[in-house]
Formats: structure tokens, C-alpha cells, sequence
């Protein structure tokens, strides 16, 4: 065993030990800020930084979201009633924003209104796109993957992708020009910072698209 490191076994580790680890060492994270329409109708936008794609042949988005007080959070609740959600990219631009949606709002209280957040309707589902967000995807609900007591992962198929032309030439997204935030552990976001470039060894892949 090498000097200098604490090791901590993680089984009957405390829940807010582990997550607050997890959060200081898987960095930096992504940010889905979801837009999805209650029951009533009411449109929610929450962030969710555990978060990834997961599949790209049909294109799927996967988030986890977490409890609260041993029931699901708005968005959960909505995407679990209508299968549908959208998730917007969050940049430097939208960041203020974003972070105050993730304040404990009532169920029936929309977000977008209460903040004044600019909203455009989608094409395929029900949940409207964030304007002052770059690139927005439209999903549908695929897989619901309970993980022990308190997490849930919702795995969604990306339905359409809305691209501004500000970070996008017909064929390439510019990750750099889009200025995505990151969350590292709370309360810390961070931006991009040095990028490296170097020749793509793999094939990528191709091939025809699963869901034509
Ligand atoms: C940057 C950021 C990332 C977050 N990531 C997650 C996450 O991955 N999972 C989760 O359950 N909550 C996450 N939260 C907390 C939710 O945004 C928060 O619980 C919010 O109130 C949920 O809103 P809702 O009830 O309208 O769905 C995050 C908060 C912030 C600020």
C-alpha cells in the first residue's frame, strides 16, 4: 500500500460523504438544465450535472436525479408522468440563470416565469427549449434505471437536436465557441480552460442509424 493516501471503504460509508466525494472527483461535469411540463401543465427547469451521453446509434442522454425528502423532484416527477424532457446546454452566458433554477420552487411554480427565462416551443415533445441556451435536444423517455434508495437514472433518446448557428457550421458543433460551464464539486462551477489538440487514433464510428 503507498504512503500518503487515506483510504476509505465505501461500504456503509455515510450518504453525504459519498457524495460529496463523488462530486469533488468526477470533474469536471457536464450540465443538463431540463426543461419538462408538470401534469397541470406548469413548464420546470432544473440542472442536473450528473449527467452524460450514453449512446450515439439511436443518439441517448443520461441523468441522474437524486431524492428529496424521499420523494421525486419536480423534474423527475414530470419526466416519470410524460415521458418527455428537453435538455438544454449550459454556457457562461446562461449560467446565473441556470444556477437559480436550481432553487427549491413549489411544484406548481414555474421557474421560466418566476425568472423571466425566454422559452421556444419544441418540435417533437411537449417541453419547450431554453432561448438563451445554444444547443437544446428534445428526448423521450427510454429506460427508468432505479439505482439503490435514493438515485434514479432516466435515460432519454434525443428526438431532435436545435443548433444556433453561433456554435454550429453544418456539420460540427465548436465546443469552445459554445463556452460550456462545468460543475465541479459544489459550489463551484468552472469554464473551459486549456484545450489540446491531437489526431484522432480511433475509427470512428459509422454506419446506418438504428432507429431509421
Ligand atoms: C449545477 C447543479 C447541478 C446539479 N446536479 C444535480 C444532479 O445531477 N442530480 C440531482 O438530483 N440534483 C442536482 N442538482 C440539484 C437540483 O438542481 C435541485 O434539487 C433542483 O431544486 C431540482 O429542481 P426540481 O424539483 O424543479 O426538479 C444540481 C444543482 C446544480 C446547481
Amino acid at each position: 500500500m503507498p504512503e500518503g493516501f487515506t483510504t476509505l471503504p465505501a461500504s456503509g460509508m455515510d450518504t453525504a460523504t459519498a457524495y460529496r466525494l463523488l462530486c469533488g472527483i468526477v470533474v469536471p461535469r457536464p450540465i443538463a438544465w431540463i426543461s419538462s411540463v408538470s401534469v397541470d401543465g406548469v413548464v420546470n427547469l432544473a440542472p442536473f450535472s450528473s449527467y452524460n451521453y450514453v449512446a450515439h446509434s439511436p443518439p441517448m442522454l443520461a441523468v441522474n436525479i437524486g431524492s428529496r425528502s424521499g420523494g421525486l423532484k419536480d423534474t423527475a416527477r414530470n419526466i416519470e408522468a410524460s415521458g418527455e424532457f428537453v435538455v438544454n446546454v449550459a454556457t457562461e452566458a446562461n449560467m446565473e440563470l441556470m444556477h437559480q433554477t436550481s432553487a427549491e420552487f413549489a411544484p406548481q411554480e414555474s421557474e421560466a416565469q418566476a425568472l423571466g427565462i425566454a422559452l421556444l416551443p419544441s418540435t417533437h415533445v411537449k417541453p419547450p427549449r431554453i432561448a438563451i441556451s445554444p444547443v437544446q435536444m428534445e428526448c423521450r423517455l427510454q429506460q427508468v434505471v432505479r439505482l439503490g434508495a435514493l438515485n434514479t437514472l432516466y435515460i432519454g433518446e434525443v428526438l431532435a437536436f436545435h443548433l444556433s448557428n453561433q456554435v454550429f457550421d453544418g456539420k460540427q458543433i465548436d465546443s469552445i465557441k459554445m463556452r460550456p460551464v462545468a460543475r465541479l464539486g459544489g459550489p463551484y462551477y468552472a469554464a473551459l480552460g486549456d484545450t489540446f489538440l491531437r489526431p484522432i487514433l480511433q475509427t470512428p464510428p459509422v454506419g446506418k442509424p438504428a432507429n431509421a
